[in-house]
């Protein structure tokens, strides 16, 4: 199955301006720590098409993760309008100032180093030692938990399945591969296997999915009655 996908994202991976483009996937270029993590923190919570413009403006002003830290607040803040949650700007910063400051200006590449850092949680944790350090850790958002909750037919309701979905895709995660096996779920998720009308036709997972075979992907993932 993790070959399947990863195939898929070679071919479909989309475009996003911190992620590196397929010749350095190839050549196995992983993309810059700095960028990713803030991808990370922007997409909690807002949509990659609107963090697009933000995230070029961010790097365009602080290149690297010393720029950002030594910004004046204020420009930040003013940076971030639009973006909501401004405690996650706050936070930004105490962050790369804490990467300066505690860590000669480079991100620390483990998933214990980086949930050490001000405003990295568990999720961003996974998501940075993966997606740029390529450690084999599982990033599970929204989108993985749907794929993963279609992909073994899972009728357990959410919240309550969650350490389940998590088992599975940790059991899925390339250990070849993690960084793109992690981006390529969550593009499947984005792209494919959607939360209305998936395109199971075109799904690289199409012939083991549970769900496709019983015919219950419209009701994957099931929610708690409120
Ligand atoms: N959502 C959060 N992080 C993402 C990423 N790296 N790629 C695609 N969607 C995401």
């Amino acid at each position: 199955m993790t070959e399947a996908l990863l195939a898929w994202y070679d071919r479909h991976a989309r475009a996003m301006p911190w992620r590196t483009g397929p010749a350095e996937r190839a050549a196995g270029l992983r993309p810059d720590p700095y960028r990713v993590w803030l991808s990370e923190v922007m997409l909690q919570q807002t949509t990659v098409a609107a963090v697009r413009k933000y995230h070029e403006r961010f790097t365009a002003l602080w290149p690297t993760v010393a720029d950002l830290a030594s910004a004046d607040d204020a420009d930040v803040m003013a940076e971030w309008a639009g973006l909501g949650y401004y405690a996650r700007a706050r936070n930004l910063l105490k962050c790369a100032r804490a990467v300066v400051a505690d860590h000669g200006g480079r991100f620390p590449d483990t998933h214990d180093a980086l949930i050490a850092l001000p405003g990295i949680g568990p999720y961003t944790a996974a998501a940075v030692a993966a997606i740029a350090f390529d450690r084999p850790e599982t990033v599970v958002d929204g989108n993985v938990e749907r794929v993963m909750s279609r992909l073994f037919d899972v009728e357990t309701p959410l919240p309550a399945a969650k350490p389940e979905l998590t088992a599975h895709a940790a059991r899925l995660t390339s250990h070849a591969r993690p960084g793109d096996h992690a981006q390529a779920v969550m593009d499947l998720g984005a792209t494919i296997c959607t939360p209305k009308s998936p395109a199971c036709g075109i799904c690289p997972l199409r012939a083991p999915c549970l769900a496709r075979q019983r015919g219950t992907e419209a009701q994957r993932p099931v929610k708690a009655a409120k």
